[in-house]
């Protein structure tokens, strides 16, 4: 026996009350890893998953786990399906809480109709995925998945010098369970698509073959202060100009290749008053290809550049990496499954790339995994215009609950 159904409902008034968690003035909402904010979402998904019968578990990392328990009465070998209820600052609602709720639906429809699945079903809840506040990103399922230990991930700090680890603790999100809880036998992501490629061909579902290669660095450009009014330009140490020819020079690089993106999404300036020549400019730089040996040829270029201009400008330009995280392929087996369950339901699907960044990418790692898209309007994400019609989140759901009743329900 399979659950025939889900929820619908319900899976719709909690991502609107999860997403009312954090608001902010412009519409949007904040929740960086390990906030008030994060705390008060997380506490409101435990209360969920406790409500429908699942057994709760925190890890070390503060990952969140509601457990279905199966017939084999093992961890091991579960089917885990979720995503992360952290955000960007000013996020939409969907980003990750689409994963995680509509991987409790999908536990709620085995509960209300009493199937009791051959193999636990694991909805996870992963810590820190967006890496706005701590870096890396997507560390909870990296931490999960054996990429970082449990001790650096902890020892992590913000802006401010505060640590993931106290900030865990503050909230009350530092577990016992270790690291990882279980291998799962297979993990599945559903998430928005958060770029225009569903929504601009009118394809319902989106089966994702992989995620391209993130790598992420900070760069520290250093100068010497000096009069704005009183300082010619031959002899100026401008670590602002530096910085901003290094910023075109990206633009212009990726320009040049054909699937390399590149973006500074941050900059700060030292001392940063306007009539004084910046001795220090700090910004960041998101690289992304679905090529490892494109991401390689782009580092070469930029370390190439970053000497010419630092021995132009007299300047020293330092560049430390925050993020490496090569292209991932998803198990092949499972995208035919999403597939199929798509076409059961009469939905159309591609299977296409994702360009961003997602804990399945992690979890691969370790067990198959695969993820399943639905159309983002206009392709906006990171944005409190992030849409998805209701209908359409449906429909990934409803993959979602098809594709984990076939794995664990054979
Ligand atoms: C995660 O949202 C990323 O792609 O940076
Ligand atoms: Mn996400
Ligand atoms: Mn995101």
């Amino acid at each position: 026996m399979r659950p025939a159904s889900l929820d619908e409902g319900k899976l719709l008034a909690q991502l609107r009350e999860m997403g009312a968690v954090g608001r902010t003035p412009e519409g949007g909402r904040t929740r960086h890893a390990a906030s008030d904010e994060d705390g008060e979402a997380r506490d409101l998904l435990v209360r969920w998953m406790r409500e429908v019968g699942l057994d709760v578990r925190v890890d070390r990392i503060g990952n969140i786990f509601g457990i279905l328990a199966g017939e084999n009465g093992r961890l091991d070998g579960a089917c885990m399906v979720g995503s992360h209820i952290d955000t960007v600052t000013n996020a939409g609602a969907l980003d990750g809480c689409y994963g995680v709720l509509s991987g409790l639906a999908v536990a709620r429809a085995f509960l209300t109709e009493g199937v009791r699945p051959k193999r636990p079903l694991i909805v996870a809840a992963f810590t820190n995925e967006e890496g706005v506040r701590f870096q890396p990103d997507m560390m909870g399922s990296l931490a999960f998945a054996g990429g970082i230990s449990a001790e650096e991930a902890l020892a992590a700090t913000d802006d401010e010098g505060r640590s993931l680890g106290s900030e865990l603790e503050r909230i009350g999100y530092a577990g016992e369970e270790p690291l990882p809880i279980a291998t799962p036998g297979e993990y599945l992501e559903l998430h928005v698509e958060q770029g225009p490629i569903l929504d601009g061909e009118g394809v319902q579902i989106g089966v994702v073959e992989g995620v391209q290669g993130i790598w992420w660095w900070r760069i520290t450009v250093r100068g010497t202060a000096n009069h704005a009014g009183t300082t010619p330009l031959a002899l100026r140490h401008d670590a602002g100009h530096a910085a901003a020819r290094i910023v075109t020079f990206l633009r212009e690089m990726a320009k040049a290749t054909p699937a390399t993106l590149a973006t500074v999404g941050t900059m700060a300036f030292r001392p940063g008053s306007i009539n004084v020549v910046p001795s220090e400019a700090v910004f960041t730089v998101d690289l992304r290809d679905p090529e490892r040996a494109c991401l390689l040829a782009a580092e070469e270029k930029i370390a190439v550049f970053t000497a010419r201009v630092a021995e132009e400008e007299e300047v020293s330009v330092v560049m430390d990496q925050l993020v490496r995280f090569d292209p991932v392929s998803f198990d092949g087996g499972l995208l035919d499954l999403i597939e199929q369950a798509a076409a059961e339901k009469g939905f159309s699907s591609r299977r296409m790339a994702s360009g961003a960044g997602h804990d399945a990418q992690m979890m691969a790692r370790l067990c198959r995994s695969a993820m399943i898209f639905v159309p983002s309007r206009g392709g906006v994400s990171h944005s409190p215009a992030e849409h998805t019609e209701d209908d359409q989140l449906i429909r990934g759901a409803e993959v979602l609950l098809r594709v984990v009743s076939r794995l664990i329900c054979p």
